[in-house]
């Protein structure tokens, strides 16, 4: 089972839709299916993004990240032949058509854990509640389970960084985010072993910046600010870093135009009604799909 968290040390990196465009080919790659459902979990309770944008923000969800923290998950310890009766799965909200998956009748091959208002219920939970989720989905046969988490060092972003294998660290490619990323991670390495840790500068402007009238070289930035200086930070930790969003003349996710006024999933639009930004993102999203994947 596949564990990832859509993490970023400050809010605003473009953590959550990041994630919305990279889950159906992650469904398409591992063959997602109502027996081995991809399971998303929105960890984010202080801005809870995909629980919006998936249309699951209720006054009193039935299921909620903030619920299993506090009662427990449905069914724990309940033994099934079919992860479709299962009552913690059975409550999840099905989102695969959310994602521009097409569905026929019953379709619970992605299955949502939205959050609920506010983090104060977290306040008590001393544990960590992911591990048992975990647990559960791996006895149930659940081929991915993935965080969208909150900003840098908050509770549910500990759970989930400590919960999950692959670690996708977005950011932006300014300043701020390149500094404070590099500084999250070198406070945070020797705590863990063995983390796959995908670094995704994201809205990476394409084309030239220029700064008091001088023109930026990206590519020297990419290499001399954050491949050399990222790669330093992770040498000698058996933790790994990779770059495979960062290779050849890649540089993470270009900015998308329409993203600026809307959020939405570009898989599965017909791809001649995509402008040339988002046909470049689309790789993207595709080539991120097989790293978390493989
Ligand atoms: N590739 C992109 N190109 C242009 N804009 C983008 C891109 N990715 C994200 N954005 C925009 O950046 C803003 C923040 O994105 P998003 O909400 O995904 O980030 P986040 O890290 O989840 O933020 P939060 O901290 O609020 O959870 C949104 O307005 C989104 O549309
Ligand atoms: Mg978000």
């Amino acid at each position: 089972m596949i564990t990832a968290s859509f993490f970023s040390y400050k809010g605003g990196s473009g953590r959550t839709s990041l994630l919305f465009n990279v889950i159906p080919y992650l469904a398409e790659k591992l063959h997602a299916s109502p027996e081995h459902p991809i399971v998303i979990c929105d960890c984010d309770t202080e801005s809870a993004g995909l629980t919006f944008l998936l249309d699951q923000y209720k006054a009193n969800p039935t299921i909620s990240l903030q619920r299993i923290c506090n009662d427990g998950i449905p069914g724990e310890d309940l033994e099934v032949d079919s992860i479709r009766e299962h009552p913690f799965f059975k409550a999840l909200p099905q989102v695969a058509d959310k994602f521009g998956i097409k569905i026929d009748g019953y379709d619970g091959s992605i299955l949502f854990l939205p959050a609920d208002k506010g983090s104060e219920r977290l306040n008590n939970v001393n544990m960590n509640p992911l591990d048992n989720l975990k647990k559960l989905c791996l006895d149930n046969g659940v081929s991915a389970l993935i965080f969208d988490t909150p900003a840098g060092d908050q509770k549910a972003a500990k759970w989930s960084v400590e919960t999950s294998k692959i670690i996708v660290a977005v950011m932006r490619i300014t300043r701020q985010f390149r500094i404070g990323t590099r500084r999250y991670f070198q406070e945070h390495l020797d705590e863990w072993e063995n983390k796959h840790v995908i670094l995704v500068p994201n809205a990476v402007p394409d084309g030239k910046i220029k700064i008091r009238g001088e023109e930026v070289n990206l590519d020297e930035l990419k290499q001399n600010e954050i491949i050399d200086v990222f790669e330093e930070v992770f040498s000698g930790s058996s933790n790994y870093l990779d770059l495979g969003m960062l290779e050849n003349d890649k540089f993470g996710v270009n900015e998308v135009a329409r993203f600026k006024y809307i959020e939405s999933v570009l898989y599965s639009e017909d791809s001649n009604n995509l402008s040339d930004d988002e046909k470049k993102a689309v790789e993207q999203y595709e080539n991120l799909a097989e790293l978390i994947g493989k």
